[in-house]
């Protein structure tokens, strides 16, 4: 397996190109089951993730093709890839398939929407918590499917179409509010959406799906109304810039020191992050075509954050912010509202040197002047992020085990990096 070594120390300087969301293409691709005409999607970016859903869908009998590279683009431009789901000749998204990655239990949405049957496995993906599926069947169920649970899978059928209905998730989700929008799109009948998740790929979904022909009102907000269609068509759409991965970088530029544009981006994706940023002490300002983060000479100051559904502090940044309180000035209490078990960085934080004590739903973390590199080894995407971040400061030499967690969900992470003048590199395993 490879590993990713990195000497600390060196302040990042320079410019990184964002690439395009995760989070956003996976159901992107998925909406792609809606209709037989061809999706084009581009600024996907090149992922672990991408691949393995390009898997399960080629298993449904979706074609695909994935354009050649342009002059001038290189391997960190996000690539086009043309979806066609025209004759489906499976509805089974099998356990092997869908145990790597949570998000492909979503495709039950479109598939039963569309052909009136769809079995899928229970989900699998990062270990952050119990993550149950309760919320997406429910909506399911509302707008009319019949839902049975055999033996691990979620069977769901509905021969006549299913219908408009009110669907009020009784807490945010981002999984349940993708699911119930694009199971609604193809409803007979008016559906409305309460407590929706207001994250920016939601809203990226929903402009694609209207771009196919969806009535969707609301997206973005907290109450979304969709007025269902009887089929959607093809078109084209690129997917959002990840906001992830900006708040990734912003965040070890904070941590290492130095002077860093984030190119292709846009701060009021994450606004909260940057906000927490500023008053850490990291000079942030929006340029014509991304963000520029410094942090010249002063210290970090211990800031106090709880993760919240957008628009408040991602989760998913949740580690990263923790990783950079470990060098803070004074303690900081990190409090996580979204995932009830999504701290297994502490352990491996304090391999290198970290003070950081659990209590509950908060993590409270006392600054150190110095972090001392060590092998170390993540569980998560966002944990094994937060390991990089650590390491780029740690004094001497950070081993990060089970890379593949980060091949998931950053796009030529080292490259970007070592750019910027971070000595970082893949060990081949
Ligand atoms: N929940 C339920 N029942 C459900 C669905 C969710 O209780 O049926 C709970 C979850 O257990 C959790 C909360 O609701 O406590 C929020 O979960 P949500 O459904 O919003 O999460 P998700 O859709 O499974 C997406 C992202 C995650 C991100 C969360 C929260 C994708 C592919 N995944 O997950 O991203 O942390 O929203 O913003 O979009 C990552 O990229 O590393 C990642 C984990």
């Amino acid at each position: 397996m490879d590993r990713i070594r990195i000497r600390g120390g060196a302040p990042l300087n320079g410019l990184i190109p964002i690439s395009g969301a995760k989070n956003a293409a996976l159901p992107l691709m998925i909406a792609s089951l809606l209709t037989e005409d061809t999706l084009e999607l581009g600024n996907v970016p090149r992922l672990a993730d991408i691949s393995s859903l390009l898997r399960i869908m080629s298993n449904f009998g979706v074609d695909h093709s994935i354009a050649g590279r342009r002059p001038g683009q290189s391997s960190e431009t996000g690539q086009t890839i043309r979806v066609t789901a025209k004759s489906i000749i499976d509805t089974c998204a099998p356990y092997e398939l869908v145990s790597t990655m949570r998000a492909s239990f979503w495709v039950i949405a479109p598939l039963v929407a569309r052909f009136g049957h769809a079995k899928v496995s229970m989900p699998g993906g990062c270990a952050i918590g119990t993550r149950p599926v309760d919320l997406l069947i429910m909506a399911l169920a509302k707008l009319g499917a019949a839902i049975e649970i055999e033996g691990g899978y979620v069977v769901a059928t509905a021969p006549k179409g299913l219908h408009g209905a009110e669907i009020d998730f009784p807490k945010v989700t981002v999984g349940g509010t993708h699911v119930a929008l694009m199971a609604a799109t193809l409803a007979q009948g008016t559906t409305v959406i309460r407590n929706a998740a207001r994250e920016p790929e939601v809203a990226d979904l929903a402009a694609c799906l209207i771009k196919m022909g969806a009535k969707i009102q609301g997206a973005g907000t907290s109450e979304i109304v969709v007025e269902g269609v009887s089929s959607l068509y093809g078109a084209s759409h690129d997917v959002m810039p990840d906001r992830i991965e900006t708040g990734t970088y912003a965040m070890a530029v904070a941590m290492t020191g130095g002077d860093l544009v984030l190119e292709n981006t846009r701060a009021e994706y994450l606004q909260a992050a940057l906000d927490v940023l500023g008053q850490a002490g990291a000079e942030v300002s929006s340029t014509h075509s991304g963000i520029r983060i410094r942090r010249n000479g002063n210290g970090i100051q211990a800031v106090d954050v709880t993760t919240d559904p957008f628009p408040g502090f991602p989760t998913d940044l949740q580690a990263q912010f923790m990783a950079l309180m470990t060098r803070a000035n004074g303690t900081s209490r990190i409090r996580e509202t979204i995932f009830e078990n999504r701290f297994m960085h502490v352990q491996e934080l304090a391999r290198l040197g970290a003070h950081i004590r659990l209590d509950g739903d908060s993590a409270y973390v006392d600054g150190v002047p110095t972090l001392k590199g060590a092998p170390v080894m993540a569980t998560d995407l966002r944990a094994s992020v937060s390991l990089v971040i650590a390491g780029l400061v740690a004094e001497g030499e950070t081993t990060i085990n089970r890379v593949y967690h980060l091949d998931r969900g950053f796009e030529a992470l080292e490259a970007k990096l070592a750019r910027c003048g971070a000595e970082i590199e893949r060990v081949r395993g």
